[in-house]
Formats: structure tokens, sequence, C-alpha cells
């Protein structure tokens, strides 16, 4: 894992850059004590090696538009009930391959420091993980990256469904920030009309005497600049474009940990049984014609929501009711 130390000049530039200002080259080499070169390789190497988007105008300086609303440990433990803020170990990333990766290293270390929960969250992700090897595009300083390690007294075989009880968290929490229109894609793809806002992505590492650690892995899009959405291959929305203004990360980290682990508590009782209702009040394709892709396999059928167990329930033709665990769904063209 590469960081961006604190003691290192793109890190103190940061700094000054994340109020969206603009900074001359010759302002911030006053005020951090550096040579207007040493700066000058500073942001080179914000933009190289951070791909941050630095505005640099000769006669003004530079500048972050629309500034860096940055993750602080602090500002989570403030927006933290004090119950759940000591149950939580939480380990602040600047950059990660994935935050999901980090947490599983640390799982399979054994080297955890004892609290319940334990949660990875990061700046960015230069190999974030999507669904079914996707790539999860993570530019540096937006968007939400976050991973909770889980330990519990459950063989594997018994979290099938934590996804999508995971997800109705997530649909929980956007709600809470006043996002209406949502929907989730089988098994747990969040879609603000038809747009992607978040995923999660689920490993599981089984572990002797029946137990197990579920990393939870989300992502939501909090904000995209064209220019680093260009590489999504897929429509996708963020938190900025529906509601119109940002909010703040550090809220949105400390209210999804709260859902999240609601929801664990939860799911540790009664399984994902108290979710499906809200999973498929949500569900994108309820009573649709879908096609389900799983290889080479295409399987046609009508979309009956999910099973207790969180499979898919697809009604063919003859009008019978079949359950499928994987594959990728999809809307059937009407002719
Ligand atoms: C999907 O919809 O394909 C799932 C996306 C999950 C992305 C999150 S971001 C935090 C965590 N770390 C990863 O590498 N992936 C998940």
């Amino acid at each position: 894992m590469q960081s961006m130390n604190k003691d290192k000049t793109p890190y103190k530039i940061l700094q000054v850059l994340k109020d969206g200002q603009f900074h001359s080259g010759e302002a911030l080499g006053y005020t951090l004590e550096m040579t207007r070169s040493a700066i000058w390789k500073g942001v080179k190497q914000l933009t190289s090696h951070y791909h941050l988007e630095i505005e640099s105008i000769s006669g003004r300086g530079y500048r972050i538009k629309g500034g860096l609303n940055l993750l602080d440990k602090n500002e989570i433990a403030r927006n933290t009930p004090a119950p759940l803020r000591e149950q939580l170990q939480i380990s602040l990333l600047d950059q990660v391959e994935s935050t999901n990766d980090y947490l599983l290293d640390d799982v399979r270390s054994e080297t955890r420091c004892g609290l319940p929960y334990h949660i990875a969250i990061a700046e960015q992700q230069t190999q974030g993980r999507g669904r079914r090897g996707h790539q999860w595009h993570s530019p540096y300083g937006h968007n939400i990256y976050f991973s909770l390690a889980w330990c519990c007294n459950k063989d594997p075989i018994e979290m099938s469904g934590l996804s999508l009880a995971a997800a109705v968290a997530v649909i929980r929490t956007l709600k809470q920030l006043g996002v209406e229109g949502l929907g989730v894609k089988w098994p747990n793809d969040i879609y603000y009309h038809n747009q992607k806002l978040a995923g999660v992505l689920i490993d599981l590492v089984g572990e002797s005497y029946g137990r197990t650690t579920a990393i939870i892995g989300i992502g939501i899009n909090t904000y995209l600049s064209e220019k680093a959405a260009s590489v999504i291959d897929q429509p996708w929305t963020s938190l900025h474009d529906i509601l119109g203004q940002f909010i703040d990360r550090n809220y949105i980290i400390a209210l999804l940990c709260q859902h999240v682990i609601a929801m664990i508590n939860q799911f540790n009782q009664d399984h994902l049984e108290p979710f499906i209702d809200e999973w498929n009040q949500h569900d994108c394709f309820k009573g649709k014609k879908v096609i389900l892709t799983n290889g080479t396999q295409h399987i046609h059928g009508t979309m009956q929501g999910i099973s207790k167990k969180g499979e898919l329930l697809l009604e063919d033709e003859h009008a019978t009711i079949k359950k499928y665990s994987s594959g990728e769904l999809s809307m059937r063209e009407s002719k």
C-alpha cells in the first residue's frame, strides 16, 4: 500500500488546495516554506500519481475545482453514536489497492485488535474490485470506498443472502440522505432511475471452529467528474448529481456504518427474512421479463422476487418458479 506521507510536499499542498480556491505557486511556497520549483513538483506528483485534476492558470495559480472533502477519523467519530464508536476500529487509508483486500490481509494475518468491527475506508483505490471480476473505478478524494469486517460464529453457507441485506442497508443510508427513486438489481446493485449509484461486494473467509469473517465492501458514488466517469462502461450517477450538492463524506460513512451494523445484528439472528419485503419493494425488475446470463447460458423468465436465501426467483413459460443463485440479470427487450 502506498500512502501520501503527511510530512511530504504533495500532502501539504493538498491541505491548502482542498479549499477549492486558486493559490499561486508563490503563495503556496510562502505558506509551506518551500521553493516554487518544489511546489511545482509536488503538484505534478498529485496529478501524475494520484490522478487529481488540478487546474493551473497562469497569473492565478493552482486550483482543485469544487475543492475536496477529505476523510477525517475525528469527523466520523463525531457523527457516530458513542456505544457504536467504542466497538469500531477505523483504518483510514490514503491510497490502497482495495479496501476489501486490505481487510482480507488483516483477517489472514490474525492481527486483529479485538474490537467487534474493523472498517477500512480509503481516499483512493488503485485496484478497486466490483462484482464478477469488474473493476470499481475509484478516483482520489471522492466517493465512498468502505469495507467492514464482521467475524461471526456461522458457517459460510449461512451467509447466503448477506449481500442482499447489505444492499438494503445501503438503500436505508441513501434514503436518510434524502435520495428517493432508488432501485436494486439482483443481487445487490443499487440504481437511481436506471443509473448505477452504489454497489456491494462481499468476500468470505471461512475459519476453523465454524467461524467466518465476512468482508462487506460498499462503493457509493458521491461525485464523478466527466473525465473520471469517462472510463465507466455503464450508465451511472452520483449523490452530487442527484441532490445538487456535496454531502460530507465523513457523515455518509458514519451513517453507513450505523445501518450496516444494525443490518448485521438483525441478519445474525434472523438471516435475510427481515429484509426480503424491503428488497422486493425496490426491485428494479419486479414482474418484468428478464434474461439471466450465466456464461453461455441465457435463461428467460419473469422476475418474481427473491427466496429466503437470496436466490433469484424466475417464472418460466410453464408458470413454474425456479431458483437461481448466480448470473447476470438484464431486462428482456420487448418486441
Ligand atoms: C459492484 O457493484 O460491482 C460492487 C462494487 C463494490 C465496490 C466496493 S468499494 C469498497 C470495496 N473495495 C473494493 O475493492 N470493492 C468494494
